[in-house]
């Protein structure tokens, strides 16, 4: 273990501290213990600023709200309008969030507060996932790419009296798009309410960006002022070569050493958390009995809603919490009574090389912003400590904030649902922030050669039930072309099947080599997208059971979530008349078929068991998860699902094709600009 060089966020830098008079009330034992939900709820910082936020709501088309995390926003705000009367008359309070599970979360916990039913009074919809009433749902939480995707059949999104756009300074392309197509209903529609909850960084910009071309005074910022205690950092003294086995480490040391308080670790993904549960588990395995204990829960957003619940729930007197977290626990959810935050100092980024058409998921530094967010995490009901898994010195190289998604992801299908928004001009559309030019002509080109748009750049018949779907381009063209492969029943498994994630488990105590015989007995020696389909077309032979998941290796929880999207996409199917047949076993319709969606994804075999990308000439290693991982395929090449990044570039989920279909079915068409 290294050594630790203490500083301090302290009161006038950073966070500030918080007065006495709240002290006095913050410092109370758990409040869910001790307080009934609607004194917890009263105590909440923001309740100060219920009739200033209701007035500014009556007199402002648009209010941008800046305040601390946890003081209440996202919770209380949507609650304050329903109370006050901004749901009458069968109109609807939308909250949008970047993240699937924060709409949960959060709608769980506020349908508790009202009293409702959750999907009744309060609901939410997710992709795949609408528990909210059409007539009796009066809050809404939703994700911002459901609300984006509503406008293209309600274009002014008349249901809505009042629409907040939930942490928008996270700026997720969708809460990007949704910002400039709400500015623009708002022309039309003045009476629309936009609620814009930001950090205090982004204020500004969005305050200007709502500004140009309103009426004078139409826009308002209001500011919660946050109370913070003070939070201590410490830094490693050397950088670490394995900042989750450092994690585990310094976890179990702050128990050892360290008064009460419950713990959050920030690493970036679920294999990470899985690690260093795993080192935890050891650890707490081996406590002696009458030590107290410590009960490691994972956080990220994968996970079912039961268990993202539970880092919620108190603990048993003694028991002190470690919550395992993607950086979801950052700003989208807040978990009451950590003293102590652990930083590994990164984070799971999408990317997009526009040149090379790579589209990758990176483990990246996470921003100075970031930094400052997860310790502020630490200091919310007292003074905490900060643990950083990284050199002081390593502070000054952060980037400042992170950069909008728009900027960095490939923009194929938000700019497909633009177009099917009627925004033809997309230079003319009012971009929060532009995207770099390269970005949106490839994405153009990309539509154009899968018969999305025409050679004018004007939407196809194609392009426009396509935008209709809630999943990626390259996914959605597979099922209009299993129409021609006669293969729908098959494409509709696996477009259903790669929705979800983390398919195959190890089973609680058994050994992984174990779990990896499981997996073998759905090997198809096709590749995974195949393999997917035999664990879909297994779970459903085998009726549905949970017993059946658990000792072939797959996670129920995902397998049922696989049965749930692809009864949802077959009535996509069923509206665009696309026939549901079976390819039979043939595998070579199938695979041609796959080809058609995911032909910008495909590599070539190298001699040292890499590939190359087609386009950009790549170097790709393949995901050790998966069936083609120590196998050449006979032809030498491959299409690919996604690549991740780590420290080398991995591709997941492989099936082998045949290098003439890329011409056939992909190539060809980007030169001809013809459509299918
Ligand atoms: O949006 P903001 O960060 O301002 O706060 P919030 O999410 O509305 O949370 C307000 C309070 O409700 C916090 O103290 C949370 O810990 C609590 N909360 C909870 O106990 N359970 C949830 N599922 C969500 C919030
Ligand atoms: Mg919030």
């Amino acid at each position: 273990m290294q050594f630790w060089k203490p500083g301090t966020i302290g009161p006038g830098s950073l966070l500030d501290r918080a007065s006495e008079a709240e002290d006095a009330v913050l410092s109370s034992a758990p409040m869910s213990t001790t307080l009934s939900l609607q004194a917890q709820k009263q105590r909440l910082p923001i309740f100060k600023h219920r009739d200033k936020l209701l007035r500014a709501i009556e007199t402002h088309g648009v209010l941008i709200v800046v305040g601390q995390t946890g003081c209440g926003k996202t919770t209380q705000l949507p609650q304050f309008l329903y109370e006050s009367g901004w749901a009458a008359e069968g109109s609807v309070i939308a909250c949008t969030q970047p993240r699937r599970v924060a709409a949960t979360s959060v709608a769980t916990r506020v349908a508790v507060e009202v009293g409702s039913i959750l999907g009744d009074e309060v609901g939410y919809t997710i992709r795949f996932e609408d528990l909210s009433d059409k007539h009796r749902t009066r809050i809404r939480y939703m994700t911002d790419g459901i609300l984006f995707r509503e406008a293209l059949i309600d274009p002014l999104l008349s249901r809505y009296s009042v629409i907040m756009i939930d942490e928008a300074h996270e700026r997720s392309v969708y809460t990007d798009l949704l910002l400039g197509v709400i500015k623009k209903i708002r022309q039309k529609r003045p009476a629309l309410r936009l609620i814009v909850s930001s950090a205090t960084i982004d204020a500004a910009a969005f305050l200007e960006y709502f500004s140009s071309g309103s009426p004078p005074g139409d826009v308002m910022v209001a500011s919660l002022e946050g109370r913070m205690y003070p939070v201590e950092v410490a830094y490693l003294r050397e950088p670490t070569p394995d900042y989750v086995q450092t994690a585990a480490e310094v976890v179990n040391n702050i128990h050892t050493h360290n008064g009460p308080g419950d713990i959050l670790v920030f690493l970036t993904g679920r294999e990470e958390i899985e690690r260093c549960l795993q080192y935890l588990s050891e650890v707490v395995s081996q406590f002696p009995q009458n030590l107290p204990t410590f009960s490691p829960l994972p956080l990220y957003s994968g996970l079912g809603t039961a268990e993202q619940l539970q880092v919620f729930a108190p603990m048993q007197p003694g028991v002190r919490k470690v919550i395992i977290s993607t950086n979801i626990a950052e700003t989208s959810v807040t978990i009451d009574g950590i003293k102590y935050v652990v930083d590994s100092g990164f984070v799971k980024l999408r990317t997009y090389n526009p040149t090379t058409l790579l589209s990758s998921l990176s483990i990246v530094k996470t921003s100075a912003a970031s930094a400052a967010q997860r310790a502020g995490r630490a200091g919310r009901t007292s003074s905490g400590v900060c643990h950083r898994l990284y050199p002081s010195f390593v502070l000054e190289s952060l980037p400042v904030a992170t950069s909008p998604e728009l900027t960095r992801t490939d923009l194929t299908t938000p700019i497909l649902r633009l177009k099917s928004l009627g925004i033809d001009d997309l230079m003319k559309f009012e971009w929060v922030t532009s995207p770099p030019a390269e970005s949106v002509l490839r994405a153009i080109e990309g539509l154009v050669a899968s018969g999305m748009l025409d050679a004018e750049g004007r939407l196809t018949d194609m392009g426009e039930k396509v935008a209709e779907c809630p999943v990626d381009v390259n996914i959605a063209r597979m099922l209009f072309t299993s129409k021609g492969f006669r293969c729908g029943d098959e494409i509709l498994s696996i477009a259903a099947m790669t929705t979800v994630q983390d398919v195959f488990v190890i089973p609680d105590g058994a050994p992984g080599a174990l779990a990896e015989l499981e997996r073998r007995k759905f090997t198809a020696e096709e590749g995974d997208h195949i393999t997917l389909l035999n664990a879909y077309n297994g779970f459903i032979k085998y009726g549905k059971s949970s017993s059946w998941c658990r000792s072939h290796a797959l996670s129920f929880r995902a397998m049922s979530r696989a049965v749930s999207v692809r009864s949802q996409l077959k009535k996509y199917m069923h509206r665009f008349s696309l026939p549901i047949e079976s390819c039979d076993g043939d595998a070579r319709r199938l695979r041609q078929c796959l080809v058609t969606g995911y032909w910008q994804n495909s590599a070539k075999w190298c001699e040292d068991g890499t590939y190359v990308s087609v386009q950009g000439k790549i170097s790709l290693s393949v995901h050790p998860n998966s069936v083609l991982f120590t196998r050449k395929p006979k032809s030498g090449w491959v299409i690919y699902h996604e690549m991740e990044e780590t420290k080398k570039k991995q591709i997941r989920v492989l099936t082998e094709i045949e290098p003439e279909w890329l011409l056939e079915h992909g190539y060809k068409l980007r030169d001809n600009h013809t459509s299918t």
